[in-house]
């Protein structure tokens, strides 16, 4: 049955008159370069305090894409909730350790906690429930906010990528998050009101720019859950690149069931839906943050 999603994603996302989705010419963007070696990684956190704006689903679907071009990805789940570990069909068990107990512990190693995936090319650090303890035991803690930090440290030089899913808040884990990346990617759902909360996450980029970590940058605003039949949606991107100018990505996602049903199927799109347009849309983007220097 065809839903009146997938026929938006059937459509061209990119638009036409060579005007791409943001209004704005869309580059070429090339293929990425064959790389002779991997790292230092750049790591990314992908925040937004609000729920449901896509940060689980692009940073899996954006790791697996940067993969297929041969970037060695590791993927950090710091929700407690865990939707990027299920959703990669990796869950770490009772007794073994998770990105928990690398917060808390400094003896663990994390080599010992991180996870291949089925995706060839992309780690994971897994997470489950006990996450959700760790800002209560973080905070008495010296450098409470460098915990993440110091947890990636030692593997940096294996990876291309470090994608950070952060939970939707913007407390003590996301300031970790934050401290902890080069570069913070915004997914914002082309809704009404979607601006509203971004404000308040530029405040507290701000302050982690101005206490914590100096060199931390906005690498881009993706926009989600485009439909391109809604005066709406097209009204919240334009929005976007008034307010964000350059930092709003070519490359926008349209709202599409397949997404879901990928997680559902605890696989990203890559494998299953390979020619899916909202899987492009995602190798698009892998391309546009090489193209950006922003991996390499
Ligand atoms: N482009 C899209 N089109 C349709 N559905 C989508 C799209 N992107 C994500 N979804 C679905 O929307 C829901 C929320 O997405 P996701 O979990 O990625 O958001 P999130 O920002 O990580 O949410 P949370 O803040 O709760 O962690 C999921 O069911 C996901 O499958
Ligand atoms: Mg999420």
């Amino acid at each position: 049955m065809t839903t009146a999603s997938d026929a938006v994603a059937g459509e061209d996302p990119q638009g036409t008159d060579g005007l791409g989705p943001t209004g704005r010419p869309l580059p070429d963007f090339g293929v990425p370069p064959v790389l002779a070696s991997h790292g230092p990684a750049r790591v990314i956190a992908l925040c937004n305090q609000k729920g449901g704006v896509g940060k689980t689903t692009t940073t899996m679907n954006l790791g697996a894409a940067l993969a297929e071009y041969g970037r060695r990805v590791l993927l950090v789940d710091f929700d407690p909730q865990g939707a990027l570990s299920a959703g990669l069909g990796v869950r770490p068990g009772d007794d073994e350790p998770s990105l928990y107990q690398l917060l808390v512990d400094k003896q663990t190693d994390v080599r010992d906690v991180l996870r291949t995936t089925d995706v060839p090319g992309v780690d994971v650090l897994p997470t489950d429930i006990h996450l959700s303890a760790a800002e209560v035991h973080l905070v008495n803690e010296v450098a409470r906010e460098m915990a993440l930090a110091r947890v990636l440290r030692p593997v940096l030089d294996d990876y291309d990528a470090v994608l950070i899913d952060c939970q939707p808040s913007l407390g003590l884990l996301a300031v970790n998050a934050l401290t902890a990346a080069h570069g913070v990617l915004i997914p914002v759902e082309c809704e009404y009101f979607a601006l509203r909360g971004v404000a308040l996450l530029q405040q507290t980029i701000e302050k982690v720019t101005d206490r914590l970590n100096f060199g931390l940058e906005i690498d881009g605003v993706l926009p989600t859950m485009y439909d391109p039949r809604t005066l709406h949606s097209r009204e919240v991107v334009a929005r976007l690149v008034d307010v964000f100018g350059d930092k709003v990505f070519h490359t926008v996602i349209s709202r599409t069931v397949k997404f879901p049903d990928s997680s559902a199927a605890s696989q990203p799109m890559t494998t299953y839906a390979p020619t899916h347009p909202g899987t492009q849309a995602y190798r698009q983007l892998a391309r546009e943050l090489v193209a950006r220097g922003l991996v390499a």
